[in-house]
């Protein structure tokens, strides 16, 4: 039994297997209507979430299962004290799979310990959101077909954002990738993975000016400043605006630059770039369900 709890568990050809299978499900999906009939996923989701909850839901309904769940802590016993030991033991009784995000890092890995059933990370605290960088995979390899030899730009709150954590661990993996790193100085990347890539010899830059960076870049992952980790409301504040990419400011960008970015955004991309050809942050919200569906599939078993 697979569980999934960090990108990296997933081999290079098993991501590549999975994109092959989401774009197999986006050309042929009648194919896949039925693959998952009585199987049932639940989502247990201790935070809150949009994107990744309806996306998995929407993968097991289009795969022909049903889903099951609680979309906040306190709608659950956690509310009472119950572990996430014994959630998981308990829904593994109805459930043949289970997504769980949750805002303890580690929570999933504890959990796949204990559960009966495959667990997927859906989100662990500000360490990583594997399924997040999943869709980001599958839209960068439908943009620019390939994940080597590209300069990625990660822009924002690269301290708290999992889904770059998780995204620097998958595309480190690929030959001639380098990456600027675009943040605040009390914002960026965690010296546990600075460590890593300079351990790999992978090659990084780190700048405040995102104006520097722009005409190198093959691709913009733009992310929001995380509110939600911050213990200081004022220093959010101060930080919150740090970047607001609009129109003016992709002058100087490649012609060919792809703009990701997980969602939800606040103010970190302006509306008016949503109609530029370059954005392809709805894309993303897009695939995101089909390589889920793909996920759902591999960890179940079903060929
Ligand atoms: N990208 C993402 O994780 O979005 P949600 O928080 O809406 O799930």
């Amino acid at each position: 039994m697979r569980s999934l709890i960090d990108i990296i568990d997933l081999t290079v050809e098993e991501i590549d297997e999975l994109i092959a299978t989401a774009n197999d499900i986006i050309a042929n999906p009648d194919k896949y209507a039925e693959k998952c009939k009585r199987k049932k996923l639940a989502t247990l989701f201790f935070e809150p979430s949009t994107r990744t909850r309806l996306s998995f839901e929407a993968a097991m309904l289009e795969l022909g299962g049903s889903v099951l769940g609680f979309s906040a802590a306190n709608n659950s016993s956690a509310a009472k004290g119950e572990s996430v030991s014994d959630t998981v033991r308990t829904v593994g009784c109805y459930a043949d799979i289970i997504a769980m995000r949750h805002p303890k890092e580690g929570a999933p890995m504890i959990a796949s310990m204990r559960s009966p059933v495959p667990i997927i990370n859906a989100g662990d605290g500000g360490h990583n959101h594997p399924t997040q960088t999943l869709a980001d995979l599958l839209t960068i390899q439908r943009e620019k077909g390939r994940f080597d030899h590209l300069t990625v730009g990660l822009c924002g709150d690269l301290k708290f954002g999992r889904t770059v954590h998780s995204l620097i661990h998958a595309l480190s993996r690929y030959e001639g990738v380098q990456f600027v790193m675009i943040s605040p100085d009390e914002l960026k990347v965690p010296e546990y993975i600075i460590q890593e890539l300079e351990k790999e010899g992978i090659p990084y830059t780190e700048t405040r000016s995102l104006e520097e960076a722009m005409p190198t870049l093959d691709i913009l992952y733009m992310t929001r400043v995380q509110r939600e980790r911050f213990f200081n409301e004022a220093d959010y504040i101060r930080l919150k605006d740090s970047y607001i990419l609009t129109p003016d400011k992709l002058e100087t960008a490649k012609k060919e630059l792809s703009i990701l970015h997980p969602l939800p955004r606040v103010n970190e991309i302006s509306v008016a770039v949503d109609d530029d050809p370059r954005a392809c942050y709805f894309k993303q919200v897009m695939n995101g369900k089909y390589i889920r569906m793909a996920l759902i599939l591999k960890l179940l078993e079903v060929a």
